[in-house]
């Protein structure tokens, strides 16, 4: 038998097999698909583990797991063992004898990682303080639906260096484009994973310079989740960082605008931006459900 695939991060798979993924959800997408994903997951369960709020992640992994003929048991921190002090460890090995994938969203990301660690059936990475692989899946389909390759394109990140501009920079490792991200002092990506994906990424502090001429350009809310206590001080520091129509107007006449959500309009997005006609937001959460049906099917199909 082949070793388990995990998917804790868009560097888990091959730049190759990304691309393969991408097609596949487009695929399913349109409605091609259907008949050889219906029964893959027939008469088996998926476990949704989420220690952290969702509206998307878990829509779309529920909705995708009934549409490959599975069930989904959605685990909230509440009403399971792990809040009360349960391992991770122990977790993963009872979820394992009976699930047939689990899907994690988190905060240290360490914890998906022992997850997959000890688990027996694929993980995935729902999100953790980390990364969000599974935006990233989606937000990749959306560009190539809309424009077509991101292969020596550019791509601006205005706002946080967080969990989904750290995806961000790995989606430029493996699809070879150039992402210039502008944050404010002291809210920089983490310094080893920029250094890691040094050769793609320019790291500055001028919203302005770095959608200059950008094919896309791309913010998340200026307060992640478990990050509320710093709302004030974070408001501050993020003074100057709006994605409105002034700066789009430096990006590519043709740039697109993209925000994974939940938005806080008035804060790192102006609503002419995002509900204007440059915004693929929408693409982009209906896009997770097909990318995580792709994904769902690689990983099981082994
Ligand atoms: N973008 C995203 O992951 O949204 P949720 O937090 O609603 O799942
Ligand atoms: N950076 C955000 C993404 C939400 C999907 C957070 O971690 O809360």
């Amino acid at each position: 038998m082949k070793p388990i695939r995990h998917y804790l991060s868009l560097m888990d798979v091959s730049a190759v097999e990304l691309r393969q993924l991408v097609a596949r959800a487009v695929q399913m997408k349109r409605g091609d698909a259907t008949d050889a994903t219906a029964d893959l997951l027939r008469n088996q369960t998926a476990a949704l583990v989420f220690e952290k709020s969702s509206t998307r992640t878990r829509m779309s992994f529920e909705t995708g797991i009934a549409q490959l003929g599975g069930h989904a048991i959605f685990i909230a921190p509440a009403d399971s063992h792990l809040a009360r002090g349960e391992p991770v460890e122990d977790t993963a090995r009872v979820l394992s004898r009976m699930a047939r994938l689990i899907v994690m969203r988190t905060g240290a990301h360490e914890r998906v990682q022992r997850m997959a660690e000890y688990a027996t059936v694929p993980v995935i990475n729902a999100l953790s303080d980390f990364n969000h692989p599974c935006q990233m899946l989606a937000d990749i389909q959306t560009y190539f639906e809309a424009r077509g390759d991101l292969t020596g394109r550019r791509v601006a990140w205005v706002g946080d260096g967080n969990n989904v501009c750290h995806s961000w920079m790995n989606a430029a490792r493996q699809l070879d484009f150039h992402l210039a991200i502008a944050t404010p002092a002291g809210y920089a990506p983490d310094a080893e994973h920029a250094a890691a994906c040094a050769a793609h990424i320019a790291l500055g502090f001028e919203p302005a310079a770095a959608v200059a001429d950008a094919d896309l350009v791309v913010t998340d809310s200026w307060f992640s989740m478990g990050q509320e206590a710093e709302k004030a001080a974070r408001e501050a520091a993020f003074a100057g960082f709006c994605v409105d129509q002034t700066l789009m107007a430096r990006a590519a006449d043709d740039a697109l605008f993209m925000h994974c959500l939940p938005a806080y309009r008035g804060f790192e997005v102006a609503a002419e931006v995002i509900d204007g006609p440059q915004s693929v937001v929408w693409d982009q959460a209906e896009n997770r459900l097909h990318a995580q049906k792709a994904l769902m099917e690689f990983l099981l199909r082994r």
